[in-house]
């Protein structure tokens, strides 16, 4: 199955910025087979898609946060619908940074997760333990509450997308160690067989670089990788893309 290498810009490129960043994306000429996914603030939503059409980019993107309805008296809010509409393909959810500053819960991540299914959307579903949760060996014990909740009523065909991001190594420089990617890789790998989903793939995210993304892919039940600081600058994002 071909890996995934996501960015997720964050708060970061605004439209000039997402142009001028796929311009000269179009001119490094990607050789490897990975599947490129972008996912842009929802202002520079539209910038991304026509420049995708502009400099014919063979790159998806998704929003990095959209609400569980489509339209209505929802102020502030982004509908998965409306960028559906503008060839948007993904749909990041849950990642730490919402879960710990916006209070999202797993009970509403998994509307979010359903929401975005019956539209016909990939949703990329961020898991991850804090450090005080690693140092006191609750690691498993929290993927298995947040998969548990975040899956519920998910039918076991859904191609699901988890990324696994440790908290502790997002945008921290500090990235988790090849042993622990393997063992909670292969633990969540082991809990989706459980389950019975049959089509899954499983990101690293945390910390990636272009120095460290070639060692994160080979490890087994590495699927991808989700890159957050790292995928703001086309070269390194490239690097990593070709890893
Ligand atoms: P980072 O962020 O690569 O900067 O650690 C990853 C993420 O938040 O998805």
């Amino acid at each position: 199955m071909r890996k995934i290498i996501a960015g997720n810009w964050k708060l970061n490129l605004n439209p000039t910025e997402v142009r001028s960043f796929l311009k000269e994306w179009s001119q490094l000429k990607l050789t490897s087979n990975h599947q490129i996914v972008v996912f842009p603030t929802a202002i520079s939503a539209e910038a991304t898609a026509q420049s995708i059409s502009e400099f014919k980019l063979n790159l998806e993107w998704g929003l990095q946060n959209s609400w569980v309805e489509t339209k209505g008296a929802f102020t502030g809010e982004n509908s998965s619908q409306m960028a559906q509409a503008m060839g948007a393909r993904w749909s990041l959810i849950g990642h730490s940074e919402r879960r710990s500053l916006l209070g999202e819960s797993d009970e509403l991540l998994n509307r979010k997760l359903h929401s975005a299914v019956q539209l016909g959307l990939q949703p990329m579903f961020c898991i991850g333990e804090g450090l005080e949760e690693r140092k006191s060996n609750r690691t498993f014990a929290v993927l298995a509450q947040q998969l548990e909740n975040g899956l519920k009523a998910f039918s076991v065909n859904s191609e699901i997308v988890i990324a696994y991001e440790p908290v502790w190594a997002i945008g921290t420089g500090v990235v988790a160690t090849p042993e622990q990617v393997t063992e909670t890789h292969l633990w969540i790998h082991q809990w989706l067989q459980d389950r019975s989903f049959a089509q899954a793939r499983i990101l690293y995210g945390g910390s990636v670089k272009p120095e460290n993304a070639q060692q994160l892919l080979h490890i087994p039940h590495v699927d991808g990788l989700l890159v957050g600081g790292a995928s703001l600058k086309p070269a390194d994002f490239f690097r990593i893309a070709q890893a």
